[in-house]
């Protein structure tokens, strides 16, 4: 069909080669598609010889011979799996009949559409498949269309998952997994899935989520950094979602996911109004969770991140200085001591519009407090932009306070149900980014700050679950948690390309919106109002695991949880992994404080290409106590690296074993900066080098250039 999408027409067989790896499909005599290999490269002959093996469409009490491997198991017929796809017709009928109708290769022969139709009712169901030329990942979505006419009804679709993904055949099932809460994003975990149970992860909120990410990387139970098989899948989402691995009793693992949560129907069909799911992509590595980190990095910046190349600035961020407290004097303070310190961005965070003095009004207000700045925001506008930063500007557009001109004006704007309470959180109400006007309405608002203002960076926080999730004029209201996240996406989109010089940082209370979906119109992610320098190792650990380094936001600020004064260099070696910020009330530092800061932020500076740029290497995962972290960048020719070294804390005089790095050129010579000694590749590939980190919060980063 075409280089990279092969079909054997005789054994009905589909082989999807990525760079080092197949995905084989096959659809069986009783036309069920079923998964034959997902892994390393075998070719179509080999994948027609796996199909001749399968056995019979056997269907034995609650088992059928496919169970596990279905490729898209819908609910319908003697099948008791997860289903991928459930829906209900108007006659009330339940279930799906799919007949095969063909297969198309599209987009110059990269993306392979398998059709299926329903044998009775008005439903098409279409699996996407999209393969890269430079990355392992395969994307997958589905097209649901009704092909009738109104006389045929309306089609309540129940569930409909991006994909269900199959794992290989293993002796066991381990799955990783990213949990956490506000302020504990993103933290890993791996848990066994035992023979006839299931692991469910999922967000209720109406975003992302704090409690759980919308990844999954699953393995057998030995794979390590760096070897060992793993498979790999991340769901494109900002909204409600679920993935459940389910393991058969037969033993097989299936993980399938998509939007929506149990219980919340995810829409209705008419034949003007088809659905598509959100892309959920799957990658396999041969080389470990390492592996894996590299290659959904090199998607994320190959396919996903708007602006890929975009050097993230140095920001300052007012909201740990002066929170609620801002006014244009003191923003004027930071904006001038920022600047001397190499801040490169200056973004004023909340409690800059109209009656914002707490976190119990003004949103909604979207114009500047008189009070507070009664000149408007345009001498500091101007002040920043003098200094030679960018300005940037704190909102969240989706939210408002009953405690506002907005909601005195409009108070059936939010989401809320007659006969119910509004239920606050932070004070605040969601509104209904579904409603077309509200949309139309949130975007004028962004649009016509950023005019104003010349904004060059905006900061899109969403501090709130949804709750009372109604919409009394809309017929079927459960629409509203796919509607408000494809509203948000257009809104960015559109502001995005009205906007294009402007940034975008996404932030959700911390940590609680990033996903893929939010990646491809973010440039920027604040990874958790958690600066701590200790957590944040952890939170990075996570972060990383699929997302790229040059979209992870970190602030130094004034010491966090009480930790007795951790070193200022520890905070900004712990900050400058990613994208490096400043939160810390600089205005009130010392001249020794602040000359060593500017000394921290030109060697960010120096290394940034390769932080930002470059492969990330995880060489020492972080623990407790007694423990060090360590990681490492490369840039993509081999001459630069660097690598960051954290000691939490030193007990009983323990010695830490010499840190290898990887990734170096064989045979080269490295430089470390600033010391004048040179050291081998493969003397810090293969034997390692010692690091002189010796007390509590003890911190070290090397650059080596290659001579
Ligand atoms: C959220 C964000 C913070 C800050 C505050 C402002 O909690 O995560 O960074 O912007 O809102 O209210």
């Amino acid at each position: 069909m075409s280089d990279v999408i092969h079909y054997a027409a005789r054994a009905r067989v589909w082989v999807l080669d990525t760079p080092s790896t197949s995905y084989a499909l096959h659809l069986t005599p009783g036309g069920r598609l079923v998964n034959l290999h997902w892994g390393e490269r075998i070719s179509p002959a080999d994948a027609a010889h796996l199909a001749e093996q399968l056995g019979d469409d056997w269907v034995g009490g609650a088992e059928t011979a496919f169970d596990g491997i279905e490729e898209y198991p819908v609910e319908g017929g003697v099948r008791y799996r997860e289903p991928a796809l459930s829906v209900r017709f108007a006659d009330r009928t339940r279930g799906v009949e799919p007949r095969f109708s063909g297969a198309e290769t599209v987009d110059s022969g990269t993306t392979l559409r398998l059709c299926f139709e329903d044998e009775h009712y008005p439903l098409r169901c279409t699996l996407n498949y999209r393969v890269l030329p430079d990355c392992d990942v395969v994307e997958r979505w589905v097209d649901l269309v009704h092909t009738g006419d109104a006389a045929d009804g309306g089609i309540e679709v129940l569930v409909a998952a991006s994909a269900t993904w199959t794992a290989p055949f293993l002796t066991g099932y381990r799955m990783s997994h990213l949990h956490g809460l506000w302020y504990g994003e993103s933290r890993l975990d791996r848990a066994e899935v035992a023979p006839g149970s299931a692991l469910v992860i999922t967000s209720r909120t109406g975003a992302t989520g704090h409690f759980a990410n919308p990844w999954f990387a699953v393995d057998d139970g030995t794979a390590l950094e760096d070897s060992g098989r793993v498979w790999s899948g991340a769901l494109a989402w900002s909204g409600s979602w679920r993935i459940a691995a389910h393991r058969s009793p037969n033993g097989r693992l299936q993980v399938a996911g998509g939007l929506g949560h149990e219980g919340v129907q995810v829409g209705v069909l008419t034949p003007e109004r088809p659905f598509t799911t959100p892309v959920f992509a799957g990658l396999h590595s041969a080389r470990g969770f390492g592996g894996a980190s590299e290659q959904w990095h090199a998607y994320v910046a190959g396919h996903v991140l708007p602006r890929p190349g975009y050097v993230r600035p140095v920001l300052f961020n007012s909201w740990e200085a002066t929170g609620f407290g801002i006014d244009e004097e003191n923003q004027l303070r930071l904006a001038e001591t920022a600047s001397r310190l190499g801040a490169e961005l200056f973004v004023v965070d909340d409690g800059w519009f109209r009656g914002r003095t707490g976190d119990h009004a003004g949103l909604g207000d979207w114009t500047p407090d008189p009070g507070r700045f009664p000149r408007g925001l345009r001498p500091v506008v101007d002040r920043v932009h003098e200094l030679g930063m960018g300005f940037g500007l704190w909102v969240e557009p989706e939210m408002v306070n009953p405690d506002s001109d907005l909601y005195r004006a409009h108070p059936d704007w939010v989401y809320h149900f007659p006969h119910r309470e509004r239920g606050e959180s932070r004070h605040q109400l969601v509104l209904n980014l579904a409603r077309p006007d509200v949309a139309e309405w949130v975007h004028a608002q962004v649009d016509g700050l950023v005019r104003e203002h010349r904004v060059d960076y905006l900061k899109w926080d969403m501090n709130r679950p949804f709750s009372e999730v109604g919409w009394p004029a809309e017929n079927h209201p459960d629409r509203v948690w796919v509607d408000h996240v494809r509203n948000l996406y257009a809104i960015l989109d559109r502001l995005r390309r009205e906007h294009p010089g402007v940034a975008f940082e996404t932030c959700s209370g911390g940590g609680g919106r990033l996903d893929l979906g939010m990646l491809a119109r973010s440039d920027v992610v604040w990874a958790s109002d958690n600066t701590d320098g200790l957590d944040r190792l952890a939170i990075q650990h996570g972060f990383t695991q699929v997302y790229p380094p040059r979209v992870m936001l970190g602030w130094v600020t004034d010491d966090h949880l009480n930790r007795g004064g951790t070193p200022l260099r520890w905070r900004f070696h712990v900050a400058m992994a990613g994208v490096l910020g400043i939160g810390g009330d600089v205005a009130a530092w010392d001249e020794e404080r602040l000359a060593e800061a500017a000394r921290h932020i030109a060697q960010y500076k120096a290394v940034r290409p390769v932080v930002q740029q470059g492969l990330l290497h995880r060489l020492e995962a972080p623990g407790t106590g007694d423990h060090r972290t360590a990681v490492q960048y490369v840039s993509a020719d081999r001459r630069e690296s660097v690598v960051l070294a954290w000691l939490h804390a030193r007990q009983f005089r323990s010695a830490k074993p010499p840190l290898r790095l990887r990734g170096l050129e064989s045979g080269a010579v490295y430089e470390l900066v600033g010391t004048g000694t040179t050291w081998s590749g493969d003397l810090l590939m293969n034997h390692g080098i010692a690091l002189p980190l010796t007390g509590d919060f003890d911190s070290r980063l090397l650059h080596f250039v290659r001579r």
